[in-house]
């Protein structure tokens, strides 16, 4: 690649990115870029960046040249994140020509890289939207990975009465009226991230993409699926898919990334504890403990947790592994029996409720 090459993938140009607001943090793993407009002339960028395949689509591209820009703006950022997954991950620093997006049978994007291993697939989502895209990969070629951005300058306002039913809008008429806008743009973005996550987009109709809950504090969307796509994802009745939202600026953005499917990324104990770990720390960055929180630190005695704090973790942790656990009995109980808990032992508890095998004592007195 010459200098010019460099700098369309210099970090100046597609920046790594998340919105304000909007946590990375249940995935630290992923990889999100995004781009506001084309880093040069377009043929220029496409010599640049595209295979010989890709090549022969981008000058067989008819329609507007909106669309061209936006697929090639699309193809960039997705390089990036690709490129920059494998770069974290690997000693290996590919080129953009050498990584091949290719649409499956439904239009989800897939990576094909020639020299990228069986171990190092992503998976990946592409957004654009008035001349911005971003993408979002990680390192799992089994993950629902899904991402969505929208102009807030560009939405129609009647645009509610299409894509929401009745139930959905009485959540937007429980917010604060000036925040309705806005949050009707993420319950949509939630939407279209949800649909291509699971790969069909919304062809299921919007309607089978229900919004059952939304958390202003936290951005979080709640989709269930209903009729229509349930038929295709029997196995999510009853399991609502945790969306993150975000606005920045004129932009609104959703991302989610659904790992549960996937047998083989049911996390070992050692990851959890490293999950857990890392999550402490960002709870408790601000506390001055004058020793690092290791695992056998607990969390009330030692740590010095109230209940809410508890919480707060618990919550985390369950968003993190979307997947619901009994937490609230496991609080009760401490409470109840004066029990105190290291990250360790939070660590055997979760294993266990994930599937993996019951530590010897998942939940053991400790005082
Ligand atoms: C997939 C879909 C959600 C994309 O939304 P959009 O607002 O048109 O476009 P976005 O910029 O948000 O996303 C476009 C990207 O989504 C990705 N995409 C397309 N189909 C996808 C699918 N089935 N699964 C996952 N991702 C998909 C592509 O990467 C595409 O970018 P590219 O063509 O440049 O590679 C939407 O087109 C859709 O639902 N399609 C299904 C067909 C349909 O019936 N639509 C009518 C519903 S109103």
């Amino acid at each position: 690649m010459n200098a010019f090459g460099s700098l369309v993938y210099d970090s100046s140009v597609t920046r790594a990115w998340m919105p304000a607001g909007c946590p990375l943090g249940p995935w630290p793993e992923a990889v999100c870029v995004r781009l506001d407009d084309l880093p040069c002339e377009p043929n220029v960028l496409a010599d640049l960046i595209l295979s010989p395949a890709e090549r022969e689509h981008w000058e067989s591209m008819r329609g507007v040249e909106k669309r061209r820009h936006e697929w090639l703006l699309g193809r960039c950022v997705a390089k990036a994140a690709v490129r920059s997954l494998i770069a974290r991950n690997s000693d290996m620093c590919l080129s953009p020509t050498g990584i091949e997006i290719v649409p499956d049978p439904y239009g989800r994007p897939l990576v094909r890289a020639a020299t990228v291993m069986q171990r190092l697939q992503p998976a990946l989502s592409i957004a654009h939207s008035h001349g911005s895209a971003v993408a979002l990969a990680v390192l799992d070629p089994e993950a629902r990975v899904g991402i969505d951005l929208e102009s807030l300058a560009h939405r129609r306002e009647d645009f509610e009465a299409i894509a929401f039913s009745p139930d959905e809008r009485s959540l937007l008429t429980a917010l604060p009226p000036d925040l309705r806008q806005e949050w009707a743009l993420r319950m949509w973005c939630a939407k279209e991230a949800v649909g291509k996550a699971l790969g069909r987009g919304l062809s299921a109709g919007l309607l089978a993409f229900h919004i059952a809950h939304v958390e202003n504090a936290s951005g979080i969307v709640e989709v269930e699926l209903r009729d229509g796509a349930l038929a295709h994802f029997p196995g999510f009745r009853g399991k609502p898919l945790i969306v993150y939202t975000a606005r920045e600026s004129n932009f609104v953005f959703s991302a989610i990334i659904y790992q549960q499917g996937a047998v083989r990324m049911r996390p070992s104990r050692q990851e959890i504890l490293e999950y857990l770990l890392h999550k402490m720390g960002e709870l408790t960055q601000d506390w001055d403990y004058p020793d690092p929180v290791r695992p056998e630190s607990r969390l009330f005695t030692e740590l010095g947790f109230e209940s809410l704090d508890a919480v707060v973790l618990c919550t985390a942790i369950q968003e993190h592994y979307q997947t619901p656990m009994p937490f609230a009995e496991l609080l009760a109980e401490i409470g109840q029996q004066q029990r105190d808990l290291s990250i360790d032992e939070l660590a055997d508890f979760v294993n266990t409720h994930l599937g993996g095998s019951a530590g010897a004592d998942a939940v053991r007195r400790v005082q």
